[in-house]
């Protein structure tokens, strides 16, 4: 299994490229079963779970070609196979991503219960009470969610706010009959970066990006190009990155806009940050102050950043309490980050981090994606080397992240 290993204490220069969005990409190659003309997506990033998600839709019958490098298109003229098996679900929860196109697509959709994971319980029942909403006849049985039926346009007020649920509901609405209105709907840029692709392909949406999304159905939806969005979590990482070592940086190909909280919460850590276009450059050259931070959904501060503040929290000066309220279980790094010499309380769904003056390399395992990339961040801070076990977590939402690292300075190698 592959290993990562880091050098610590080497400032971060130069310039890096974001790579196309993850949790964009992934509802995108499913938005691609609602029509049976071909979607050409760009800016795609090459990760386990694009390649997961490809699969699974290949497997339904869907043909893909991948000829050109960043580049998809997907046809699903028919679609033989409407069903996301268990071992395919299992490795990637965005797999329920296909329930609500399959649904309306096909009329049926079996799609495998996605069960916990790491980071804490994940049900799915906004997604099928939506979809109940609609009209379907859904059965629980044998861990898998048959769905069945006609959909109809409905009104849905969601009892939290959930990303994918929102997608599901809003990809499933495109091609049912009627009106749907979605309440209390995720406004994570890429629902609206889904949202402009629909619309590509004809569907008639307004208000995504906004808690009011409404759909009104069409009888079919046409091929269409549609280019990924930046990854806001992928650029947020690299800058706390730049922020924890120290050093000047720029990412290009970034979406600014997407990531305001980010960005003010590494200003207030002692940051410098540039905005031009879709340039953002960051400097860090004085010291590193403690901030605060609490989870919220868009446009408060992203959980998929936590971890990654957290470690750049456990270097800088004074005490800083991390707060999660998204999940229940997502503050794994914790107890690796300790490995390398952090301090840190847990009390309840907070950590109180008290940063210190020095972090010290150690072999640590990785637990999921994002608590992943907090861990190379400490290993850019620690002295001495620290070596990264498990990093096929990193591998399913960064795209060549030693490479990148790389090119800005950091001594970071992949070992066998
Ligand atoms: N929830 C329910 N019932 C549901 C749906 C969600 O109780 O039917 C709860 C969840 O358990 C959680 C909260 O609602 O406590 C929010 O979950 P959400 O549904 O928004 O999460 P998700 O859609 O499964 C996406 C991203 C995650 C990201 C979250 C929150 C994708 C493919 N995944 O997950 O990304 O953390 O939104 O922003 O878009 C990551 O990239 O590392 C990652 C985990």
């Amino acid at each position: 299994m592959d290993k990562l290993a880091i050098d610590g204490g080497t400032p971060l220069r130069g310039e890096i490229r974001a790579s196309g969005a993850k949790n964009a990409a992934l509802p995108l190659l499913c938005a691609s079963l609602l029509s049976p003309e071909p979607l050409r997506l760009a800016n795609v990033p090459r990760l386990n779970d694009v390649h997961t998600m490809q699969s699974l839709l290949s497997q339904m019958g869907v043909a893909l070609d991948t000829s050109k490098p960043g580049e998809v298109t997907l046809s699903a003229e028919r679609i033989d196979w409407p069903l996301a098996p268990y071992e395919l679900v299992k490795t990637m929860r965005a797999s329920i991503l296909a329930l609500g196109p399959l649904l309306a697509r096909c009329g049926e959709a079996r799609v495998s219960l996605p069960g916990g994971c790491a980071i804490g319980l994940r049900p799915v029942d906004q997604h099928v009470k939506g979809l109940e909403a609609m009209g379907a006849a859904i059965d629980l049985t044998h861990g898998y969610i048959h769905a069945r039926g006609k959909l109809t346009g409905a009104k849905v007020v969601f009892d939290m706010v959930t990303v994918t649920g929102t997608e599901n509901l809003m990809m499933a609405a495109t091609l049912a009959e009627g009106t749907t209105v979605l309440e209390n709907a995720a406004r994570e840029p890429e629902v609206a970066d889904l949202a402009r692709c629909l619309a590509a392909m004809g569907a008639r949406i307004t208000g995504a990006g906004s808690d009011r999304i409404v759909i009104e159905g069409v009888t079919r939806l046409h091929g269409a190009s549609h280019a990924i969005m930046p990854d806001r979590i992928e650029t947020g990482t690299y800058l706390a990155a730049v922020a924890a070592a120290g050093g000047s940086a720029a990412v290009v190909g970034a979406d600014p806009d997407s990531l305001d909280a980010v960005l003010l919460k590494l200003c207030e850590a002692g940051a410098a940050i540039a905005v031009d276009g879709d340039v953002i450059r960051i400097e860090r050259t004085g010291p590193l102050a403690a901030v605060n931070v609490r989870t919220a959904p868009h446009p408060g501060f992203p959980t998929d950043m936590q971890a990654q503040f957290m470690a750049l929290a456990a270097r800088a000066e004074g005490t800083a309490v991390i707060t999660e309220t998204i999940f229940e279980n997502r503050m794994m790094h914790v107890q690796e980050l300790q490995r390398l010499g952090a301090d840190i309380e847990v009390e309840g769904s907070s950590a109180v981090v008290k940063g210190v003056a020095k972090l010290t390399g150690a072999n640590v395992m990785a637990t999921d994606l994002r608590a992943s990339a907090c861990l190379v961040i400490a290993g850019l801070v620690a002295e001495g080397r620290t070596t990264i076990d498990r990093i096929y977590h990193l591998d399913r939402g960064y795209e060549r992240i030693e490479d990148k690292l790389s090119a800005l300075g950091a001594r970071i190698a992949r070992v066998k």
